[in-house]
């Protein structure tokens, strides 16, 4: 006869068995703060946060490479060949790991042949995209080279799939990357580089859904079969091909081309652009009221699920996790700022881009087994920049310090947290009020978390399992005002300050996380006995 046991005790037993031991400590509802659980074991195998997710992007787009990085030999700004001091500088403190250039939009109208060579005898192209301004292409492939050299990071270049042949995308592989004397190798020789450069990054086509040539997944994806049979490795150096991806929440894209030529590509790129309000009227960078505040906050957490949904088609394709994802384009986009070049994409940068970045780079890391790279759009003078220039004045951002303060994540391994927060509510909607990710390398544990509420504080209680934490240090960013922002005559209004109003817990640690900020702890960890 068969035993049958009783459907209650089933359910009592797996709850006993299988629930409770998932079930994190939390109490049911929040009332006196936030909680974060940080898994830190030393033993639990993690993934390591890729130092390109805090990667930097470069086009030829307004002001960013001519008169942000570029100014020329003559020029009495100080500069190395023809770069601006004060901006390699700036940057190398952020320790960049990674630069994409020409483009974005540019790259797929770019023809590199006429940016080698004598510069007076470099002809003058009409950038179509941006402005239809005539650039003198004394900015070409030597000079980005020289560019990576100097900020001791690597070069990622974007090709042109959109009006290009794929006999000019193989010479310029050849011309960047072959030590011998072939007639690439001999031409840059010529042209005054003797050795070859590394090139570990090589783009195969930029939005070729939109301005890289409005195609169709399927027809890209034959043109990426045909272009990157002829993208080859030279002398040794080993490059990593991507193929050019969706906007946004195109998940058709991610799809087609996963099943088509996933198998052939290294990896794959998708944008993702933080507009407040709509394509045509985005709202400004300054002098914003609450409801764009909300909505930035709102569309940088929705990152996440976009991301979830990309990184599971590629699952399903991929389940060896072998293809990258780079988020190559990512940044906030409003409205020029009034009097500019509408075409420049020139924008102020406020308190919200810090938060909004925080966010973003939190997200990047939680993805850390599939998310290897990501590129902040852009970094002088452009949509969300790192750095201002206005003649020979430059300035840094609150987005400049964000990467500053989140370096210390790079190639640390990823901790697994668990966050119960409460929401900040604005009219109808609602947006949790933390954001947090954690790492650990070298004996030190980082946290970093953002307060999306422009109001109020959030008390934080962080438990951390599995190890100590000592001699814990904080830092924060935050303003008084939603849109404060650094000005050329004011250029320290927002930095980062310290933040000492950290205790040690028996659990952990405990400390208040102020309104619309950014703080960033770190401590030495001790593996628990
Ligand atoms: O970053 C500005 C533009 O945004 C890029 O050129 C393009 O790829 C994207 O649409």
């Amino acid at each position: 006869m068969k035993s049958r046991i009783p459907i209650f005790l089933v359910c009592v037993l797996s709850y006993l068995f299988v629930v409770l031991p998932v079930t994190p400590v939390f109490p049911q509802e929040l009332t006196d703060g936030s909680r974060l659980v940080i898994e830190a074991y030393p033993d639990t195998p993690s993934e390591k946060i890729s130092r390109h997710i805090y990667g930097h992007f470069a086009e030829h787009l307004g002001r960013c490479i001519y008169g942000g990085f570029w100014v020329g030999e003559g020029s009495e700004i100080p500069n190395v060949r023809g770069i601006r001091t004060d901006v390699v500088e700036a940057l190398k403190k952020v320790s960049p790991p990674v630069i994409r250039w020409p483009g974005g939009c540019f790259a797929d109208e770019y023809h590199w042949k006429e940016g080698i060579g004598p510069k007076e005898e470099r002809p003058p192209m009409l950038n179509t995209h941006w402005g239809r301004v005539v650039e003198d292409n004394s900015f070409g492939t030597h000079e980005f080279m020289d560019l990576c050299e100097q900020l001791g990071t690597e070069a990622y270049v974007a090709g042109n799939v959109g009006s290009g042949t794929v006999e000019e995308m193989q010479d310029w592989v050849e011309y960047m990357t072959y030590a011998g004397d072939t007639e690439m190798g001999l031409l840059r020789k010529a042209n005054g580089r003797e050795d070859p450069w590394k090139v570990p990054f090589m783009g195969i086509g930029n939005e070729n859904w939109g301005c890289g040539g409005q195609m169709e997944p399927e027809f890209y994806a034959e043109l990426f079969r045909r272009y990157s049979t002829y993208v080859r490795e030279y002398s040794g150096n080993q490059l990593t091909e991507i193929a050019g991806g969706a906007g946004s929440d195109d998940y058709r894209w991610t799809e087609v081309l996963m099943r088509d030529v996933g198998r052939r590509m290294d990896a794959m790129s998708v944008h993702y652009y933080v507009v407040p309000n709509t394509w045509q009227k985005k709202g400004p960078a300054t002098g914003f009221g609450e409801a764009d505040w909300f909505s930035v906050m709102r569309k940088s957490l929705e990152l996440d699920p976009v991301l979830q949904r990309h990184i599971a088609i590629m699952d399903r394709y991929d389940p060896e996790n072998r293809v990258q994802l780079m988020v190559d384009e990512w940044g906030t986009w409003y409205d020029a700022e009034p009097g500019s070049t509408p075409g420049f994409l020139y924008q102020q940068n406020s308190l919200r881009d810090a938060v909004s970045a925080a966010i973003m780079l939190n997200i990047f890391n939680s993805h850390a087994r599939r998310v290897k790279m990501a590129n902040l759009a852009q970094t002088v003078n452009v949509l969300q920049a790192m750095i201002l220039t206005e003649g020979d004045k430059m300035v840094l951002t609150p987005t400049y310090h964000v990467f500053e303060m989140y370096k210390v994540h790079q190639d640390a391994d990823l901790l697994t947290t668990r966050l119960q927060t409460r929401p900040y509510h604005f009219e109808e909607g609602k947006v949790d009020r933390l954001h947090a990710s954690a790492s650990r390398k070298d004996g030190k544990l980082y946290i970093s978390i953002a307060n999306t509420d422009p109001r109020i504080a959030e008390p934080l209680e962080i438990e951390l399992r599995g190890a100590r934490a000592s001699n814990i240090q904080g830092r924060i960013l935050t303003a008084d005002q939603l849109d404060t922002h650094n000005t050329f005559e004011n250029p320290d209004q927002l930095k980062p300050q310290r933040f000492s109003s950290v205790e040690r817990t028996d659990r952990g640690i405990s400390l208040t996380v102020p309104g619309r900020s950014v703080v960033v702890l770190q401590g030495e960890i001790v593996d628990a006995p």
